[in-house]
């Protein structure tokens, strides 16, 4: 496998797979003198671990991360200094149960990847999916960590807004809802039906798929490199680079082919402050590729989790036909910790962008 990396000036690369002995990932291009703490890091990786509520899967990894290279000591307990140099870090696997994973050595799991990688490499490992296992975004949220603090003053959130057919509204919209309810739903009725309606779902041993929004504001105006760079095209091939993304929005996305012109343009004034000011967002904050110092809004479809109880047709390593039902711990909707992943891509794709539109044209 030959492209692990993402980013041109903020080079994330991570390695690993779910039943090795660890994870992790290199972060090259981090601007020296940026301080940062294993702690920091942690606390994004703990609102992605798994085994936090009833909704996630039941894999006990403390996903604890370990800074290998690229910082001195700073002043502050904890506190690391970037040097400039590649920043390694590492997350060792703890909990795996390779057994769980005997019956589909040979089988390929129907909405998975085992077919794909052993038609590609000839050979895979089966062990809790290996490299096509979601274990190793762990480390892209690691890697967002860093990159949130590279663009001065950005804010990267992301909320689930829809589960199966269960929408939030929008109304309701509430950003301190997130870290109270175990969906990071921003609206607290919607937690609820969602909560019942999981239950069901994981009841049932089926799976079901969901919509997460990211909105990043103080993303700087002008990021983004037309026209084979364009902010939207990498922050779109980021968040479709997660496992079980089957579709991406930037701003009003595919409602935009409902809007007539009027509705659709952002208009613009004179702000107070002298700067232009747009009156709507239905942009989600890129023109042309480029930032318009809006708030950057992306929104993705995460499919509904393929490991599940009910026996589903397919066919082994030989092509011979069978039935499939995969045991071990599953996610019933991995839209749920898709979200801090979201925010990491985003945040990385950002990271990327302002040291590229620093380096091209000094302007920031
Ligand atoms: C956070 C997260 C957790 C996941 N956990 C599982 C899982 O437990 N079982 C499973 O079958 N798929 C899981 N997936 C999805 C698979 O990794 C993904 O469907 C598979 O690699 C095939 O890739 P594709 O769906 O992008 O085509 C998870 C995805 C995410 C984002």
């Amino acid at each position: 496998m030959s492209h692990n990396t993402f980013g041109h000036l903020f080079r994330v690369t991570t390695w690993g797979e779910s039943h090795g002995p660890a994870i992790g990932c290199v972060v090259d291009g981090t601007p020296p003198g940026i301080r940062f703490s294993e702690a920091g890091i942690q606390a994004f990786l703990d609102r992605r671990r798994p085994g936090q509520s009833r909704y996630t899967t039941q894999r006990q990894e403390p996903d604890q991360v370990r800074v290998l290279s690229g910082v001195v000591p700073g002043e502050a307990e904890g506190e690391l200094v970037a040097t400039g140099t590649p920043i390694a870090l590492e997350i060792q696997n703890v909990d795996q149960r390779s057994k769980d994973y005997s019956d589909i050595a040979q089988r390929y799991r129907p909405g998975h990847a085992d077919i794909t990688y052993d038609i590609k490499y000839g050979v895979r490992d089966h062990r809790g999916g290996g490299r096509s296992s979601a274990r190793e975004t762990a480390t892209r949220v690691a890697a967002g960590a860093i990159a949130r603090l590279v663009v001065p003053g950005l804010t990267v959130r992301a909320a689930l807004v829809q589960i199966g057919t269960i929408a939030i509204d929008r109304s309701r919209w509430d950003w301190s809802e997130i870290d109270r309810n175990p969906f990071f739903c921003p609206d607290a009725e919607t937690a609820k039906r969602w909560a019942d309606h999981l239950d069901a779902v994981r009841k049932a041993g089926s799976s079901v798929g969901a919509i997460v929004e990211v909105v990043a504001e103080g993303v700087p105006a002008g990021l983004g490199a037309p026209v084979y760079g364009k902010l939207d095209a990498d922050i779109a091939a980021g968040l479709m680079s997660i496992n079980a993304v089957k579709g991406v929005e930037i701003g009003d996305g595919f409602e935009a082919a409902q809007l007539t012109g009027e509705d659709n343009a952002d208009e613009i004034r004179t702000g107070p402050d002298g700067q232009p000011q747009f009156l709507s967002n239905h942009a989600g904050g890129v023109l042309g590729g480029i930032s318009t110092g809006q708030p950057v809004v992306a929104r993705f479809a995460v499919k509904p989790t393929s490991s599940i109880l009910t026996p589903r047709r397919s066919i082994d390593a030989a092509g011979a036909e069978v039935d499939v039902m995969t045991k071990g711990r599953h996610d019933p909707c991995v839209g749920i910790r898709a979200v801090p992943i979201g925010e990491a891509m985003v945040a990385c794709a950002l990271a990327d962008h302002y040291l590229r539109h620093r380096g091209q044209t000094g302007r920031i």
